[in-house]
């Protein structure tokens, strides 16, 4: 298994692209199963998800022709089989996504429950509720849920708390519903809204994508269509911490800087010089030592609990005592063991965690456990004294293009070693 080794204590300086979201190529993806013609999808980074979302198309039969410049060409009139396996999905929950298209469109579909994973328990029974509301036949038996539907139903869909791909899903299947189907406490991410334009282009009726309340009016059929997909917010968050860990002074281009307000507003307590452009994001910590923050995550538009664990990290070295309460996921502190080893010095009170900041950090041998817990562990590296080890990076290559060479045109010193 490949390793990064990152050498401590350069401040990040520089500028580098931003790539497309992962979270929004991925429903995209899975909505061109919905179309009767042949969607071109730009934009798609160059991340493990992609390949397994394009293993998982392939094994139905889908047809996918993908460029140099990764735009990915699929036609899904060859398909087949209806059927994302458990091998695929373990390695990917997201793969639920392919649920809702396949019953709204072929009738049936059989897909694994994805099952536990390092984050928490992460159930999908609000994908199948929608579902089954909308007038689907769902089993779920031996591990997978088996649904069938002659045409699906709009309804009134009350969603019981914020969920991103089961808005996504019950959205994409709404599409070729009989009827309007209307989505409330529906989360409100831009890459909903991202894959509601992408719909939308291929002759979708939607209204309201971005508020808590969806309006879908369903259509006999979808057309193709050429659709980028938005920048990813996630990926242009981690650099932005990156910088701030190491007092540097770091400009992302290609990216959506609206996207990003919880997180620029908790780098600018944090001590940040940000300044915005409409495509870009520059952050400067004239060479500072970050200040502590209070951060709690929750859906859209506040902060993410997807920059929760590298905020973790700038905090551990950062000058003061810091709050971060996790409230979308349960178990999402994998990285609090590691940082300790590292010399951090955190205390875990349920979905709490207190850090004292300490001047700083030592390498250790770490291991990722998942996809942003890892990040963290790649920014605790960045100003650690010494050679870190990041073992187990497979979770990063899930969700992050090309980090190594990012980090390393920003100056710091990083490399990956085939294990
Ligand atoms: C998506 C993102 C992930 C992000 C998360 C929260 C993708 C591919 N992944 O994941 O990066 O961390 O949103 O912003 O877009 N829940 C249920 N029942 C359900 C569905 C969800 O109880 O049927 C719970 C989950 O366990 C969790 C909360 O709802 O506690 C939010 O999860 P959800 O928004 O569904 O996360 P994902 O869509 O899986």
């Amino acid at each position: 298994m490949d390793k990064l080794i990152i050498t401590g204590g350069v401040p990040l300086k520089g500028e580098i692209r931003v790539s497309g979201a992962k979270n929004a190529a991925l429903p995209i993806l899975a909505a061109t199963l919905l179309s009767d013609g042949v969607v071109t999808v730009g934009n798609i980074p160059h991340l493990h998800d992609i390949t397994t979302t394009m293993e998982l198309l392939g094994r139905m039969g889908v047809e996918l022709v993908v460029d140099e410049r990764m735009n990915i060409e699929v036609d899904s009139s060859s398909i087949k089989d209806f059927y994302a396996p458990y091998e695929l999905v373990k390695t990917m929950r997201a793969s639920i996504l392919v649920l809702g298209p396949l019953v709204s469109r072929f009738g049936e579909a059989l897909v694994s429950l994805p099952g536990g994973c390092a984050i928490g328990s992460r159930p999908v029974n609000l994908h199948i509720q929608g579902l089954s509301k909308m007038g689907a036949d769902i089993k779920v038996e031996k591990g997978f849920i088996r649904a069938k539907a002659k045409k699906l139903k709009g309804t009134r869909l009350i969603m019981d708390l914020v969920t991103v791909t089961g808005t996504e899903n019950l959205m994409m299947a709404a599409t070729l519903a009989k009827g309007t189907t209307t989505i409330e406490n529906a989360a409100r991410e831009p890459e909903v809204v991202d894959l509601a334009n992408c719909l939308t282009a291929m002759g979708a009726h939607i209204d309201g994508a971005g508020t808590d309340t969806i309006l879908i009016e369903g259509v006999d059929s979808l057309n193709g269509t050429k659709y980028d997909v938005l920048p990813d917010r996630i990926e242009t968050g981690t650099y932005l911490a990156a910088a701030a860990i190491t007092g540097g002074h770091v400009r992302l281009k290609d990216t959506r800087p609206e996207m990003l307000k919880a997180v620029v507003e908790k780098l600018k307590e944090a001590g940040a010089d940000i300044t915005l452009g409409d495509t870009w994001i520059e952050i400067n910590m004239h060479g500072d030592r970050p200040q502590a923050v209070n951060v709690r995550t929750s859906p859209y538009p506040a902060f993410p609990t997807d920059m929760q664990a590298q905020f973790t990290a700038v905090n551990v070295v950062a000058d003061g005592t810091g709050v971060i309460s996790e409230t979308v996921f349960e178990n999402r502190f994998m990285h609090v063991h590691e940082l300790q080893r590292m010399g951090a010095d955190i205390r875990l009170q349920g979905n709490t965690a207190v850090t004292r900041g300490v001047q700083r950090l030592t390498a250790a041998p770490v291991m990722a456990t998942d996809l942003r817990a890892s990040a963290s562990l790649v920014l605790a590296g960045l100003v650690a004294a010494g050679d870190t080890a990041v073992d187990r990076i497979y979770h990063i290559d899930r969700g992050y293009e090309s980090i190594e060479e990012k980090l390393a045109k920003l100056g710091a010193r990083i490399r990956r070693v085939p294990g």
